[in-house]
């Protein structure tokens, strides 16, 4: 009964061939564009929540993300494959478990993308506030620099807001000129992170790793060292939330359909850019941890700009403020690939008539989906106006760990379902990897703060409500005399 309305996959080829994108993407440019997506606000922010959760034993937190990752890039590898469509998991769940499965994860994608493009803008805001004080001695107030959610309140983030509403002009202006953009921008942070690791792995002292493991293992509820809050921590509660570090090779398969020869080149850009990032993460993570500690109650815990703290405090303020300034630069670019995978997302339900078709309009100069563009820059710039990067970033992994886990029961159903379909990449050990990925997600997921996992659950039933009444009555699939006419 749940797995009703499933959209035949020849017929998801077909549609997107209907209202199909320019092709201009290759192996290289979707590798930059998946590195695009994963560095960003996960290594250069949340490397201090990490340590307030988990404390040096962080290092394991990082390898446990990791792995729950590269399981789940096996699988879309894939599935991405197979069907290379933009709309990522919703489309391969609407081909394999049905239309109300496809709606609900299709909607916890907007968690994954719109909510994690909120918290990168965030995590830039930090930077940014913390460089002018340092380069231009202009301290502005927390007024607008804070959401009022904050651990210490403001009114408005305007930083963060503002950055937002930027890059959703230059995803306006166009993909091509964006992917460009985008390779640049990769390089100066590879290169920054580069600079990090180099100056921090010399100055590890193994004191600093001492006690490793202060808050345990598995999540539990404290109270905050640094603001008296309740707080979830843990080693697996670190876990759940350095994930945000890793998330982004998924946004190379929503690019599928302006890819060349996407059999070949998707997986070669999410396992290739996963692989690469991961290695670059647990340098700079041990970096850290060594040269100035990792306790909860620490100070890196509490800085709002991870690495440029790192930096300063062992005397390379020059190196602190070069790499501040590289995340000025580049996470931007992680907001872009962020948004740009949430516009192809909504791009591709409203083709499927779950959403209205406003959003599929082109530009007519421009040629690219400046509607959805707009709504999804507006919604993205108001969270990240008002809420705190921690929180952004825990609500966007419960709903990537819920679109993963299905994504990796997607493969084992098309494995079963269409054995004989053509598959140019097939997740190796499947019958291990695929349930070892859905375990791995469904383990973090709970191991995100109940807080987390409540907003989860009610943005879910707001989602089942629009469903009932549109997307049910206004589908193709359901409704196939509505798919308009060509
Ligand atoms: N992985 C991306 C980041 O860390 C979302 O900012």
């Amino acid at each position: 009964m749940i797995f009703w309305r499933v959209k035949p996959l020849d017929d998801i080829l077909a549609t997107a061939e209907r209202k199909a994108l320019t092709r201009t993407l290759g192996a290289f440019q979707l590798t930059m564009l998946g590195i695009g997506a994963i560095i960003g606000t996960g290594i250069f922010v949340l490397t201090a929540e990490a340590a307030t959760k988990a404390g040096p034993a962080m290092m394991v937190s990082f390898v446990i993300a990791a792995t729950v990752c590269a399981l789940a890039a096996l699988c879309y590898a894939e599935i991405a494959s197979m069907i290379p469509v933009s709309g990522s998991a919703y489309t391969y769940s609407y081909g394999t478990m049905g239309e109300l499965v496809a709606w609900v994860v299709g909607w916890a994608l907007v968690l994954e993308y719109a909510i994690a493009a909120s918290a990168v803008s965030v995590g830039w805001s930090g930077y940014m506030v913390r460089l002018v004080e340092e380069i231009f001695n202009v301290v502005v107030p927390t007024t607008f620099t804070n959401g009022p959610f904050d651990k210490t309140p403001g009114l408005i983030n305007l930083p963060a807001f503002g950055i937002a509403l930027l890059v959703t002009v230059l995803l306006i202006v166009g993909t091509k000129e964006s992917a460009r953009f985008n390779a640049v921008l990769v390089f100066i942070k590879v290169a920054a992170l580069a600079l990090f690791i180099a100056l921090a792995i010399p100055a590890i002292d193994a004191a600093n790793f001492q006690p490793f493991a202060p808050n345990g293992f598995f999540a539990k509820n404290v109270v905050d060292p640094i603001t008296g809050n309740m707080v979830t921590v843990g080693v697996a509660a670190a876990a759940a939330s350095i994930f945000f570090a890793y998330v982004g090779f998924d946004a190379v398969s929503t690019a599928a359909e302006e890819t060349i020869n996407p059999q070949r080149n998707i997986p070669i850009g999410l396992i290739g850019s996963l692989a690469i990032c991961t290695v670059i993460y647990l340098l700079v993570a041990a970096g850290a941890i060594g040269a100035v500690g990792a306790q909860p109650a620490g100070e890196l815990a509490s800085s709002k700009e991870a690495l440029a703290f790192v930096l300063r405090e062992i005397g390379h303020g020059w190196a602190g403020d070069l790499v501040a300034i590289a995340a000025g630069l580049a996470l931007p670019s992680v907001v872009l690939m962020m948004m740009f995978g949430q516009t192809r997302i909504f791009f591709t339900m409203s083709r499927d008539g779950l959403l209205p078709s406003a959003f599929t309009k082109l530009h007519p100069k421009y040629g690219t989906p400046h509607v959805v563009t707009i709504c999804t820059g507006v919604f993205v710039s108001l969270f990240a106006a008002l809420f705190p990067v921690g929180a952004l970033a825990d609500i966007s992994n419960s709903g990537t760990l819920f679109a993963f886990a299905l994504v990796a029961i997607g493969v084992m159903i098309l494995r079963r379902t269409q054995p004989d379909r053509a598959r140019s990449f097939r997740t190796p050990l499947v019958w291990l990897v695929a349930p070892a990925a859905t375990a791995g997600c469904i383990f973090l997921f709970f191991q995100l703060s109940g807080y987390t996992e409540l907003m989860f659950l009610g943005w879910a039933a707001i989602g089942l409500v629009v469903y009932a009444l549109y997307g049910y009555r206004k589908s193709h699939v359901g409704h196939p005399h509505l798919i308009p006419a060509e």
